[in-house]
């Protein structure tokens, strides 16, 4: 047993409840591993959580899905990873492969149970799986959440087929993962911003289109009239102030992956749209391990890197939220350790 740093969040949430401590790492049992931790990367959720929206119910919660870093220890039986391999955390350690089973957080690291703002863990191997090769334990730590939801959007949920064309809404992790994997697909993309400067910068990332999405309220209704009579698949991130926009801009039959709150829980929608163009609309909470599996050899083989914002140390927690929530980020913001 050894005692390494990890910092908790206090509940019920909030960048000022965040305090620094220990924790006990146990040598691994059969069929678990150690792993150092070396960095995570910030989602929408992690800062519900440590900002309190998410309203945490314990005290001493260690925040942070996603976290990437390298074995140290294995126990007896386990044959999937060896001493030195690098390794990312999954989101639903519990979901192996399949259809969904699972409701909420309550078995989602950094939520229900402790996450990795810290040093080290001990946990059995379906916790995590191997990086992808050439990545920085920064870049992996960006899978977690941000890459196998857009991963599952677009191919488990979506079977996006090669000469779609796709929407992606906002410049966050998962809009930027999309566009990413969308574009190595062969896809066309459409994207939307609040910023012309980032709308810049996502154009340089391959984007084919971008609309600001702040100076043209009918960016849906736009989108459908560049992609020739609608898209394939919308990644919607806004819901309540955004489901309508992504319904105007869908074909009929198309797939709208409902994904985000940012703009709210709960709203109007346009009903008779999902049913007069006969849309299919997803509800998804990231993936299985099986969907982190199938994303990690898609990296593996197209090369595509996640597009990093900012670095903070793990000390630095609350900066690294407060940039979140500036809105400046551009992609991922990560913790290193
Ligand atoms: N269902 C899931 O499995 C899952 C997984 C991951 C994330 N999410 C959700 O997806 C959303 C995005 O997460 P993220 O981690 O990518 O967030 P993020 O990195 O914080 O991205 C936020 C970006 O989205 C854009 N945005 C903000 N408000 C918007 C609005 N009302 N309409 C459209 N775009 C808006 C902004 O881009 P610009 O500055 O370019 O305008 C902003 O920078 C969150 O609601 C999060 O909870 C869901």
């Amino acid at each position: 047993m050894t005692s390494t740093r990890a910092i908790f969040v206090n509940a019920p949430g909030g960048l000022d409840r965040i305090e620094q401590g220990t924790v006990d790492t146990p040598a691994p049992a059969a069929g678990q591993i150690t792993v150092r931790l070396l960095a995570s990367s910030l989602n929408f959720h992690d800062y519900a959580v440590v900002a309190g929206r998410a309203k945490l119910s314990v005290d001493r919660r260690i925040p942070m899905a996603d976290g990437a870093g390298e074995v140290t220890a294995v126990g007896d039986g386990v044959s999937e990873f060896a001493i030195g391999d690098r390794v990312v955390s999954t989101f639903y350690p519990g979901w192996i492969d399949g259809p969904p089973r699972i409701s909420g957080f309550a078995t989602t690291p950094g939520d229900g149970i402790d996450g990795y703002a810290r040093d080290a863990v001990t946990a059995p191997v379906s916790y995590f799986t191997h990086a992808p090769k050439g990545y920085s334990h920064a870049e992996a730590a960006t899978l977690t959440t941000a890459g196998v939801t857009s991963w599952r959007a677009l191919y488990t949920d979506g079977a996006m087929k090669p000469g779609a064309t796709v929407l992606v809404q906002g410049t966050g992790g998962v809009s930027i993962f999309a566009l990413q994997l969308a574009k190595a697909a062969g896809a066309t993309v459409i994207a939307t911003s609040s910023s012309d400067a980032k709308m810049e910068r996502l154009t340089a990332l391959g984007a084919d289109h971008v609309i600001n999405y702040r100076s043209n309220a009918q960016w849906g209704q736009t989108a459908a009239e560049i992609s020739g009579g609608g898209v394939d698949h919308v990644i919607d991130v806004g819901g309540a102030n955004t489901l309508d926009q992504s319904m105007l801009a869908a074909r009929p039959g198309g797939h709208i992956a409902v994904i985000g709150i940012l703009g709210g829980l709960s709203g109007n929608v346009m009903v008779a749209n999902i049913l007069r163009k006969q849309l299919r609309l997803t509800g998804l909470l990231v993936g299985s391990r099986r969907d982190q599996l199938d994303l990690v050899r898609a990296l593996n083989s197209t090369g595509v890197k996640p597009v990093l914002d900012r670095s903070f140390a793990l000390d630095a927690m609350g900066d690294a939220f407060r940039h979140q929530e500036s809105n400046q980020h551009f992609g991922k913001i990560v913790l290193e350790y």
